[in-house]
């Protein structure tokens, strides 16, 4: 039998998928559980998505697209990107392919060559795959630390200490999974000054931009002289509720023809009939998307309030996303448990509750103590019963 590569059998993952996997398998086998893993909206993708996807079709729009994404929804993109970080984007800069994910790869590959130990500044907590790309390109990931104590902002003075000759990209992710925090102005600006000193790459991982219940959206790419440096990767998934449409995109002058290149080596671009659903999401739902965001605002203060009545949680209210990260160090205590993942898989057998712990975003980190992940992207009766579940695992198992 052929072996398979050591890069294969070492490639990290994104656990949501994992954890669901098995939760699949348990509510298969007939087990009631309430799942708060997928970091998805649980609404239907908006009408008029629908039909700009159904007209595609009858109008035969089924074959090869340009790789960079049809011309009507880069211009899409420019204006509504644009006018949201108030910059002019030119439809040549965006590329579109099949979500935002695969902008991750083609960026670190951009930026990066294999093997000559180059680093990548991310965020720990983080999302998974950031680390994971990093590795199987040959480049080294050093995480800058997101802190409770500090609103799930990082330490400036310990950031420009991680810097070194060796940076090549600096990836933030605002608002934040798994923190559900919000990078304030000044710390975009203290990583702007780096990233115009050190001449360096910034990645935005904005995907969660117009999911935000406090204050008005910043973008790094709004800061002068950083539009030419940033790459603004965003798309329509968790805004329109359209995950499962694979349509993303990034944004940037330089960086663009070679998107392009990698787009035509790899997926050649987006699903053709799902990018005139993309165009109609961004014309002709924003509506419905505030709507779906008034929704997680409402349902952040309900999971909130009811985890803060759970005996040994904590939790921050998120100001954007729809992840809530409470501190169970206190939980963990009271009930003996060794850690986050031990909790979480008690959680899982015992109460039939499906959460995320925090090794699922990266390493401890000294004096945080542990956390766990919930996706509120689900109903309200989810929400209460989940939490109550929660509540009563915690009162028979407390010592
Ligand atoms: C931080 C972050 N970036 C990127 C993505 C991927 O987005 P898409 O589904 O458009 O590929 C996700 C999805 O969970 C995410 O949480």
């Amino acid at each position: 039998m052929p072996g398979v590569s050591d890069r294969t059998l070492n490639l990290g993952t994104e656990n949501a998928f994992v954890v669901l996997e098995e939760v699949n398998k348990r509510l298969h086998k007939g087990e009631k559980i309430i799942s708060f893993c997928v970091g998805q909206p649980d609404f239907d993708s908006p009408e008029p998505v629908k039909n700009a996807a159904r007209k595609a079709l009858d109008e035969g729009k089924t074959g090869y697209a340009d790789c960079r994404g049809i011309r009507e929804l880069r211009e899409a993109v420019a204006e509504y990107e644009g006018k949201k970080r108030g910059i002019t984007i030119d439809p040549e800069w965006v590329v579109v392919d099949a979500g935002a994910k695969p902008f991750i790869t083609h960026s670190i590959m951009s930026s990066t060559d294999y093997g000559k130990g180059e680093e990548i500044m991310m965020p720990n907590p983080g999302y998974p795959i950031y680390k994971a790309q990093a590795i199987v390109h040959g480049t080294k990931p050093v995480a800058y630390n997101l802190l409770e104590s500090k609103n799930f902002d990082f330490d400036l003075e310990d950031f420009k200490e991680k810097v070194s000759d060796k940076t090549k990209l600096i990836i933030i992710n605002s608002p934040q999974n798994p923190t559900g925090g919000v990078l304030p102005k000044d710390s975009l600006k203290g990583i702007a000054d780096i990233a115009l000193e050190k001449d360096l790459w910034v990645f935005a991982d904005e995907i969660y931009q117009n999911i935000l219940f406090e204050g008005e959206f910043s973008s790094i790419a709004s800061i002068d002289g950083m539009q030419e440096k940033t790459i603004i990767s965003t798309g329509v998934s968790k805004t329109f509720a359209m995950t499962g449409w694979r349509i993303g995109y990034a944004i940037n002058e330089k960086l663009s023809r070679h998107f392009r290149t990698w787009a035509i080596n790899t997926t050649a671009g987006a699903a053709h009939p799902n990018q005139y659903a993309a165009v109609a999401a961004l014309k002709e739902s924003q509506k419905e998307a505030d709507k779906m965001t008034a929704s997680f605002h409402r349902r952040r203060d309900l999971i909130v309030k009811l985890l803060n009545e759970i005996p040994g949680f904590k939790c921050l209210s998120p100001k954007g996303t729809f992840y809530a990260y409470p501190n169970v160090t206190k939980a963990c205590e009271l009930t003996g448990i060794k850690d986050s993942e031990e909790f979480r898989k008690k959680l899982l057998d015992e109460a039939k509750v499906a959460v995320l712990s925090d090794i699922h975003f990266g390493t401890k980190i000294q004096g945080e103590g542990e956390h766990i992940r919930f996706s509120f992207a689900t109903s309200d009766e989810n929400i209460k019963n989940g939490t109550e579940r929660i509540k009563e695992f915690m009162e028979k198992n407390s010592k």
